[in-house]
Parts: C-alpha cells; sequence; structure tokens
C-alpha cells in the first residue's frame, strides 16, 4: 500500500517537471488504461476547435497580463508558443495523442513543453469547463455565419430563376392538385420566403451565443481578480453571462443552432421533393442540370435526381442530432457534466450534413432549366381558372357560396361533356346554370387572363410576382451586409 502510494507520488512529481499529465492525474494517480483512454476522450472530433481554443487562449493570458496576474514577459512566452502551436496544427505538423484526452489538454501540454513554466500559469482563473462553453460558443458563431452566407447565395440563385419565370403561367397546388394558376417564379419565390426565416433565425441565435462564458471557471467562478468583460470585448462578444453556474450548465446555444439548422433541412426537404415530382417523366416541368443527376447502372435511359434524394435524405439525419442533444441533455444535472462532451459530435455532424446540402441546392437551382413549354401547354387542364369564375359571379352580385356551387355544376358540366377547360364551355350551358353571366366572362377565364386580374397582395399573378422580385433585390442585398461585423473568427 505505502509503497504503491509513494510511486504515485513520485510518479505525480515526475510529471511536475515534464509535461502536465491528465488534469486529474496529480491527485489520483492513476496509471494508464487504454480502454479507459479510448473511452473518454474526444480529441479525436474536438480538435476541430482548436483555432478557437487558442484563439480564447491568447485573450484569457492576455487578461492575466493586464490584471498582474501573469508578467508580461510570460504573456510574451504564451503568445510565441500558443502561436506556434497554431502554426503546427494549420501546417498538419502538430503531434495529436489521444491521451492528452481532449483538445485543451493538447494544447496546454504542447505550451508547457514549449516554454515551461509561463506555459503552466495560463489555466489559471479558468477551468475547462467555461473553455470548452467558450470554445464551443465561438465555432457556432462561426458556423451559423458560414450558413448564413450559404443561404443567402441559394436566395439568390432562386432569385435569378424567377426573374426568368416572372410570366411562365403555371399551376398552383394544394393536395397536389391543381389549384389556382400563378406564375411560375411565384413558387419559386416562396422558397426566398423559407430560406429568409432560416437566415434570420440564425442571426437570431447568434445573438444568444455571443456571449461570452469565459471566466465562470468550473462552476462557481474565482477569488482571483480576473476581467471577464474585457476577454469578452476582445473575443468579439456582445457582453459576458450574467451567472457562472449557467455558463457551464449551458448549451441551448449549441441545440437552437441544430434546430435552426433542421428548419433549413426541412425546408430543403420539401423543395427536393417538390423537385423529384417536376423532374419526373410525368410531369417534365423542369430538367436538372445532367451534372446533377446519375444513370442507372441496367437502365440506360435513366437520368436519377440522386442529389435531391440525398438532401431528402440527410435531413432524417439532421433531425436525429437534434433529438440526440434534447435528449442528452434533459436528465443532466446542474453545473457540467461529461455527457456534454458528446454535443460536440452532434453539432458538427449536423453541420457537416446540412452546409453541403445548402450550396447543392444552389447549384442546382443555377443549373435546371424550366420547360416553361412543358408547364403552360396543359395549364388550363385541372379547371384551375374555376375561383375566379366564382369571384366574377361575386363581382356580379352572387354570394359566394352561391357562387361556388354554380362553378362547381359548370366544373361537373364540362367532365360530363368531355370538355377540358371552363373557356371552352359554350355560355348558353353557363347561362342556363346562372343568368348573369354575360360574354364578358371570357375575359376572366383561361389563365392567361387570371394572372394579370390577381388584386391582392403577395398574390401569384404577374404584377404581384413583378413587385416581390423587385422587393427580394434589394432585401438580398441589405441580409448580405447584415453580417459584415469585421469577421474576428
Ligand atoms: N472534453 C470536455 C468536453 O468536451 C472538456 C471539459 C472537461 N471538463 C471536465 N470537467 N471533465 O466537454
Amino acid at each position: 500500500m505505502k509503497k504503491k502510494a509513494a510511486h504515485a507520488g513520485m510518479k505525480a512529481r515526475n510529471r511536475e517537471n515534464t509535461i502536465p499529465g491528465k488534469s486529474w492525474q496529480a491527485r489520483i494517480g492513476a496509471s494508464e488504461d487504454r480502454v479507459a483512454e479510448k473511452f473518454v476522450e474526444s480529441l479525436s472530433f474536438d480538435k476541430r476547435l482548436a483555432e478557437y481554443d487558442i484563439r480564447g487562449s491568447l485573450v484569457h493570458a492576455d487578461m492575466l497580463a493586464k490584471v498582474g496576474l501573469i508578467h508580461r514577459t510570460e504573456l510574451e512566452r504564451i503568445r510565441s508558443g500558443l502561436n506556434s502551436i497554431l502554426d503546427d496544427i494549420r501546417a498538419g505538423r502538430f503531434k495529436w495523442d489521444i491521451r492528452q484526452e481532449d483538445i485543451h489538454m493538447a494544447i496546454e501540454s504542447a505550451l508547457v513543453e514549449r516554454i515551461g513554466d509561463p506555459g503552466r500559469k495560463l489555466h489559471t482563473g479558468r477551468s475547462r469547463n467555461d473553455q470548452v462553453a467558450l470554445d464551443l460558443r465561438l465555432w457556432c458563431l462561426d458556423a451559423a455565419a458560414a450558413l448564413h452566407r450559404a443561404i443567402i447565395d441559394l436566395q439568390q440563385a432562386f432569385l435569378a430563376l424567377a426573374e426568368g419565370a416572372s410570366e411562365i403561367p403555371a399551376p398552383s397546388y394544394t393536395h397536389l392538385q391543381r389549384a389556382q394558376p400563378i406564375v411560375f417564379a411565384h413558387e419559386l419565390l416562396a422558397y426566398v420566403e423559407m430560406l429568409d426565416r432560416d437566415r434570420l433565425r440564425l442571426l437570431d441565435v447568434r445573438r444568444r451565443t455571443s456571449i461570452s462564458p469565459l471566466g465562470a471557471g468550473a462552476a462557481a467562478g474565482s477569488t482571483l481578480p480576473i476581467d471577464r468583460a474585457y476577454s469578452a470585448r476582445e473575443l468579439g462578444f456582445t457582453g459576458v453571462t450574467r451567472n457562472s453556474l449557467d455558463s457551464v450548465s449551458d448549451r441551448d446555444f449549441a441545440v437552437e443552432l441544430v434546430f435552426a439548422m433542421s428548419m433549413v433541412a426541412m425546408h430543403l426537404s420539401r423543395f427536393a421533393e417538390q423537385w423529384i415530382i417536376y423532374s419526373s417523366t410525368e410531369f417534365q416541368f423542369i430538367r436538372l442540370a445532367d451534372t446533377h443527376t446519375t444513370g442507372s447502372s441496367m437502365m440506360p435511359q435513366k437520368r436519377n435526381p440522386d442529389m435531391l434524394e440525398l438532401i431528402r435524405g440527410k435531413t432524417g439525419g439532421i433531425y436525429g442530432q437534434l433529438i440526440a442533444l434534447l435528449a442528452m441533455f434533459k436528465g443532466l444535472p446542474m453545473g457540467y457534466n461529461r455527457d456534454m462532451q458528446e454535443d460536440k459530435r452532434l453539432v458538427f455532424s449536423a453541420f457537416d450534413a446540412i452546409l453541403p446540402c445548402i450550396e447543392m441546392a444552389a447549384a442546382m437551382v443555377r443549373g435546371v432549366s424550366i420547360n416553361s413549354a412543358v408547364i403552360s401547354s396543359r395549364i388550363d387542364e385541372g379547371f384551375p381558372d374555376a375561383t375566379v369564375l366564382a369571384e366574377y359571379l361575386v363581382n356580379k352580385g352572387i354570394p359566394f357560396r352561391t357562387a361556388h356551387q354554380v362553378v362547381g355544376k359548370l366544373v361537373a358540366r364540362c367532365e360530363d361533356t368531355g370538355i377540358t377547360t371552363l373557356s371552352k364551355l359554350p355560355l348558353d350551358d353557363m347561362r342556363r346554370q346562372c343568368p348573369v353571366i354575360g360574354p364578358d366572362v371570357f375575359k376572366s377565364l383561361g389563365s392567361a387572363n387570371v394572372l394579370r386580374a390577381y388584386r391582392s397582395t403577395g398574390s401569384g399573378g404577374i404584377k404581384s410576382v413583378s413587385t416581390q422580385i423587385a422587393w427580394w433585390r434589394r432585401a438580398i442585398k441589405r441580409a448580405a451586409v447584415e453580417l459584415s461585423e469585421p469577421e474576428h473568427r
């Protein structure tokens, strides 16, 4: 027993003279266990936080010097040590060793190895608990900014396509059954709307993420005279967290970000489904660029929309990450718990799935051709002008419900007599059903007329859609500079 304790003590002392081992080894004196080491490590995935970790440490050291906890000369040593580590990591020269457990220990150990004692002062007034919270916040801010940029690019792609489709008559659908005529651009702009809500959601998440937890320590803060506001400012945050315990407990910002990603995924998945349908032989509304389809190993004629299917397919995985995060946090007691280490894996995977989906979608929108001839050739089939005929009757003083019934009967009459569009129904047939109908009815019927007749704000007619396009042209320009705060990350 005695011998073992002495041995452990020696081991700990030796380590003091070399590089710091695991953060807890000095007390526990644990020897190595490969299974446990491999199980507990996060370095294999959190090394992705390296740049953020070093940025945080540089500012932390700066603050320590400013408040007199380390000497200026020590600060200089720490700085050059951290910068050399950063250079090595960027150049792919850094030796990663999972025995260092995580990115925080890996960098700190390398620092002590390179500069000795001043490196041992870096961790003054902080814990890995506020450090990891800081790193993840910095990473999430950047990730949200990258998604924001990608979304704007996709919006621009949709807008450009809409500009060329602003007068193509197309059906709108409810229940995937023909509803009312619109110009095709109206549907494209609906995606721009969805994406804009996603974009704003990301900005909103960023607002709550941009608060510094650094200096919260392990749980309750520090008795040392650290200046949290200074570090926060230097890191580009808008402020500091108010409660140290919440600071190390909270990952809401990361969960919110994955929710925002899930919403983007949901929108893209619906878009993918729509275009899979539109590119089918049954519809032929659009033709995807050759590079955005794949062939079949057996059927030579195939142009499969695999990229769209993958966008739709990846959505399930992203939802999975969100649910995993929500489930993981629901049982955690207050404070830091190691379960939280898993959050990074989930947030990173969601991000790695969604960003390429947005980029792929933008490329597909840019590469598509719209078969306007096919879309318009059968535009009046399915009686999409029926609602306008009812509104024609409303203008003649007929109550809408009555008008609805009248038109229903006229549609039935068409179907019974094999007439495919309302405008081909003889006036006499119409008047028999409702005598107020006059020859002017033909000015209302047919999609071309309907598209000129829409009056309500936001409708799918030619005038409204050109107003929308003009509005988006300005709005997207504004959005692109909305996140133009100096990219300190
Ligand atoms: N690798 C850990 C994580 O990602 C860092 C924090 C460790 N803190 C601790 N008290 N064990 O969550």
